[in-house]
């Protein structure tokens, strides 16, 4: 299903997995705003009928998750951390277009691809995790997540036409892909990659002259 067009490395999954309760926090706030995102699309759209009856059980179910994550870092005796401005959904806005027909497309088409990065992560923090509840919640968000995925494409293709969303997806597709790998790495489910190690170049000149 994934049709992203830059993949998450394995390096991010096992450096991330290292601080789960800063994961877990900002997961859950991320939960948070996919919640509001998705009633936002209903408050500005109310007239659109397919959107605000698909829409509808998708801001729950966003909401369940929530709880769901509430409930992990609560049990580990914790309580979540302040939410943080996001880089991510902040370049995925700037991508978007205006004006209100316009607007409504790129919206759904940002939102499905928000949902398939998030399902592409959970994927790999579910491989990854030597945790057995971490493993377990993220291997069911995973599920949820990729019909998410499947239902903003449905709603689009009640107002648009195929050909339209395709073209239109696939230049948000590499605004995605631009955005999120240039992101510095983070404890968090939207950042960018851990950087590469630097290594010394034996074939390297550098510091020739140190010892004249
Ligand atoms: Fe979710
Ligand atoms: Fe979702």
């Amino acid at each position: 299903m994934l049709r992203l067009d830059w993949r998450t490395p394995d390096s991010w999954a096992t450096a991330v997995l290292a601080d789960p309760l800063a994961l877990l926090s900002d997961h859950a706030h991320c939960e948070l705003k996919a919640a509001s995102a998705v009633q936002s699309l209903i408050v500005t759209y109310p007239d659109r009928q397919a959107l605000v009856q698909k829409l509808g059980p998708m801001a729950v179910e966003e909401m369940q998750h929530f709880n769901q994550v509430v409930e992990v870092v609560a049990g580990r005796g914790h309580s979540l951390r302040a939410a943080r401005p996001s880089p991510y959904a902040e370049g995925l806005g700037k991508a978007a277009r205006q004006g209100r027909q316009h607007l409504m497309l790129d919206r759904l088409l940002v939102a499905g691809l928000i949902e398939e990065r998030s399902y592409e992560r959970f994927e790999l923090l579910a491989e990854h995790a030597e945790d057995g509840e971490l493993k377990h919640l993220y291997r069911d968000l995973m599920v949820s997540e990729a019909r998410h995925r499947r239902l903003f494409a449905l709603v689009a293709r009640n107002y648009y036409s195929r050909a339209e969303i395709e073209k239109r997806e696939g230049e948000l597709r590499a605004a995605e892909a631009a955005v999120i790998s240039a992101l510095p790495f983070e404890v968090r489910m939207h950042s960018g990659p851990v950087p590469m190690p630097v290594h010394d170049d034996p074939n390297s000149h550098a510091g020739v002259g140190e010892c004249a």
